[in-house]
């Protein structure tokens, strides 16, 4: 109904509706369409950019890893759409085979030459489209959770992000499982049918089959339906994030207006960083306050009663009251025998190992409690990924 009638004289039964540009011959016939085709490699580009930020580049690489995860989603959106409006080739319901009839072709019973996906090669599909598909939603919810960023950070919480995580990790070890599936299937059709298959991802066109292939069935792409969903859905999606911009996260809160804010501010971060009130428990904070006049060989003794306004700030604001990454992470791994410094925390000495010389001899940095010559959103306790800058003469 939303094809123009121009269009339904060209059908004929042998070749699939949505013809690729190319001109078919004799010898060829088209079959992956236009849209597919593009979906395909931009979807490969996506991919590879995601799974190389995301096993070799965090935490700094977020922002990158964002958008090529955010690609991913726009274009499993198409792809959803594609594969329920698109032309024979591309549609789910000729890629879609019982499990009796993926078996069959596993097991080498099926070994008919399939013009579209074959039974196994559909169930990989599946298997991968589904797999991204989590993938974007254990994404959203572990930025959400970890990073408090994105949509769902009003929403949740750090642990529930850090399960997330776990689960996204798996579920890219699947992908890249589904991808070897992908390329193994692709080499092994590839040989037994002596026809190069990526290729036909290229040009669109494949060879014609002999008799007894498994052809197409003519199915009009119904292009106007499927172009009105996607924008549909993408406007729907972006109303959805831009509805969450801007949202407070759950874990964190300003200290902005906090009344002594600013007092503790020219107090304590005169001489060095303004340590977070979040990086230690009330009662480190405490003792850090009570030894103020043996303050790391320093004296840093203030009157008693800005002391007092201080310490009241600290604790009310310490680790135990923020859900913040840093704040999980350093939770209950203080070093007890130097309780006052961060520095001294387990799982900060491990995150910073590497970095802890290079920062000493480097002018930009000098100390490796100097969180914010590293880190740009360090005062206001956040500590993101994306917001990791070491100075070049600090790299190790
Ligand atoms: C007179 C300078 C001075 C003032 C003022 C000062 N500090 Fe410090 N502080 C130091 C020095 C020096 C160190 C140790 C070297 C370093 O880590 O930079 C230190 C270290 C620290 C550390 C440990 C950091 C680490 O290495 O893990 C904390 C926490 C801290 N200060 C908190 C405070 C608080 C809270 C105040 C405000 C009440 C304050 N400091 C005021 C000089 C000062
Ligand atoms: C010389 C630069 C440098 C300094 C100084 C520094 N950091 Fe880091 N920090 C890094 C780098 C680089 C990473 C990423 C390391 C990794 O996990 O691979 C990191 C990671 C972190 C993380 C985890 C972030 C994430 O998303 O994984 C936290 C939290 C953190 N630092 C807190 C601190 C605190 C608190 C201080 C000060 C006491 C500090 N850092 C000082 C460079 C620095």
């Amino acid at each position: 109904m939303f094809v123009a009638p121009r269009r339904s004289q060209a059908r004929q039964v042998r070749t699939p509706s949505d013809q690729p540009s190319a001109p078919s011959s004799d010898t060829e016939v088209p079959v992956w369409d236009l849209p597919t085709r593009l979906f395909h490699w931009a979807l490969v580009l996506a991919v590879s950019v995601t799974l190389g930020t995301g096993l070799f580049g965090m935490p700094q690489r977020l922002n990158l890893h964002l958008l090529a995860g955010g690609s991913v989603a726009v274009l499993l959106v198409f792809r959803l759409i594609w594969g329920l409006v698109g032309p024979a080739a591309s549609r789910f319901s000729t890629a879609l085979a019982s499990p009796r009839r993926v078996l069959d072709r596993l097991r080498r019973a099926d070994t008919a030459t399939y013009l579209g996906h074959n039974p196994l090669a559909g169930a990989v599909l599946f298997g991968l489209l589904g797999l991204l598909g989590l993938l974007v939603v254990t994404g959203l919810v572990s930025l959400g959770g970890e990073e408090q960023r994105g949509p769902l950070a009003a929403s949740l919480s750090w642990t529930t992000g850090r399960r997330a995580h776990g689960l996204h990790e798996l579920l890219a070890w699947g992908v890249i499982g589904a991808v070897v599936l992908h390329l193994g299937g692709m080499l092994i059709e590839s040989l037994h049918l002596r026809e190069n298959l990526p290729a036909a991802m290229v040009t669109g066109l494949r060879r014609r089959p002999d008799a007894g292939a498994v052809e197409l069935p003519a199915l009009r792409p119904r292009r106007t339906l499927g172009a009105v969903a996607f924008v549909a859905l993408v406007l729907l999606g972006g109303a959805w994030l831009a509805s969450t911009w801007g949202t407070a996260p759950s874990g964190w809160s300003s200290l902005d207006e906090h009344p002594d804010q600013a007092l503790f501010e020219a107090e304590c971060g005169s001489c060095h960083t303004l340590y977070h009130p979040s990086l230690l428990a009330a009662d480190e904070w405490t003792l850090v306050m009570q030894t103020l006049d043996e303050h790391f060989g320093e004296d840093a003794s203030l009157m008693p009663e800005p002391a007092e306004r201080i310490t009241a700030l600290l604790i009310e604001h310490g680790n135990g009251t923020w859900d913040t990454e840093a704040a999980n992470e350093l939770r209950g791994q203080q070093d007890p025998a130097e309780p006052m410094a961060v520095t001294s925390n387990r799982w900060w000495a491990e995150h910073h190992r590497d970095l802890e010389e290079a920062a000493l001899a480097s002018p930009d940095v000098r100390s490796p409690g100097n969180c914010e010559a590293c880190h740009l959103d360090a005062v206001q306790g956040r500590f993101g990924g994306h917001r990791i800058d070491v100075p070049r003469s600090a790299q190790p």
